[in-house]
């Protein structure tokens, strides 16, 4: 499947029958394309590389190199959810790079938000290129490409994107969802037998928690927000929010107040709850989360969180506010 645009004639995968008759003709396809040569791909378990990762393991088994970066700013249980679906459920070839300090240290002191974006693709692609020259014979490199990044942004995924490599360092390009829209990848995803939690997942930006991490990231602030986003996942999941809210995370500014605990004086952090639906992202609004809830996680979020002595809710909508702060 070489051609980027998707033939008038291609049906929308609605089924599991469609999906296992794409899944099928993929694992055709890969076989040819790559044959007995090894394939590199950046697993950074998000549905869409998750999905390229299953089906390469199907067609090519442990001729796959999944390389999946741990850069620290990762959400609460995904680094280890991506070891054992991947490593200790589909004996897949995986290399776990801990590659946390190197990205704090860099990114140690910097506050404004572009530069820190560029700063994590900048290292990642670093460290991929590293473990990229640690394999032998690599010809081919995977990527998570789907059709919405081909139509708006040149085939130039974000948060996947390892264009970035260097001249002999660059493979031959295997894309196999495409011609995809994400909820074909997902009917696709839930055919090959990943964990609902992995398929159906809301978007996670590519700089992940260090966006959500206000101004100059802090380990404490860090850790602050990843507890936090932990506990409104959990109760949003309880309460029936979860897969009706399209997008619902927390951020921590860096800035402290004054509060009270346990009849002390405390001096921490505030953390914000944002939660939004959208169709395209370029507008959203706010979902009207029910207030017992909002006080439950509050209540939550100030007794098991470090460092954070109050819980605010974002009622802005795109516009003015973006969805996330940063
Ligand atoms: P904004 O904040 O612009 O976000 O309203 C719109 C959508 O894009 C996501 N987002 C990003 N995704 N890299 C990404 O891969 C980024 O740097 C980035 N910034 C924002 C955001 O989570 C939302 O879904």
């Amino acid at each position: 499947m070489s051609s980027n645009v998707r033939p008038e004639s291609m049906e929308r995968i609605t089924t599991e029958a469609l999906a296992n008759a794409f899944i099928e003709d993929q694992i055709k396809e890969l076989r040819a394309q790559i044959g007995s040569k090894k394939v590199l791909l950046a697993l950074s378990g998000g549905v869409d590389s998750s999905v390229v990762a299953a089906l390469l393991i199907k067609a090519v088994g442990k001729q796959l190199v999944c390389v999946h970066v741990n850069h620290g700013l990762l959400r609460k249980g995904e680094p280890e959810q991506v070891i054992k679906v991947f490593r200790d459920e589909m004996d897949a070839n995986l290399v776990y790079v801990d590659a946390v300090d190197r990205f704090l240290d860099k990114l140690a002191g910097v506050a404004e938000p572009e530069k820190k974006r560029k700063i994590i693709g900048a290292e990642f692609i670093r460290v991929f290129e590293e473990e990229a020259r640690k394999q032998d014979g690599i010809e081919f490199l995977a990527q998570g490409t789907i059709y919405p990044d081909i139509i708006e942004s040149d085939g130039v995924k974000a948060h996947h994107n390892v264009g970035g490599l260097p001249e002999d360092l660059k493979f031959e390009l295997v894309e196999p969802v495409k011609l995809l829209f994400k909820d074909e990848v997902r009917v696709v995803g839930k055919a090959l037998g990943l964990p609902d939690n992995m398929v159906y997942r809301q978007p996670f930006p590519g700089p992940g928690l260090g966006v959500r991490c206000l101004g100059a990231i802090t380990r404490d602030r860090l850790e602050a927000v990843r507890e936090s986003d932990a506990i409104l996942r959990e109760e949003f999941a309880k309460n029936g929010l979860e897969g009706k809210v399209w997008q619902y995370f927390t951020a921590i500014p860096d800035f402290r107040s004054v509060g009270v605990k346990d009849g002390k004086r405390t001096f921490a952090y505030p953390v914000i709850i944002r939660a939004v639906n959208t169709k395209d992202a370029m507008t959203a609004t706010v979902e009207n989360v029910p207030f017992e809830l909002l006080q439950h996680i509050t209540d939550r979020i100030t007794h098991e969180v470090e460092n954070v002595n109050r819980v605010l809710f974002d009622l802005t909508p795109k516009p003015s506010g973006t969805i996330e702060w940063e």
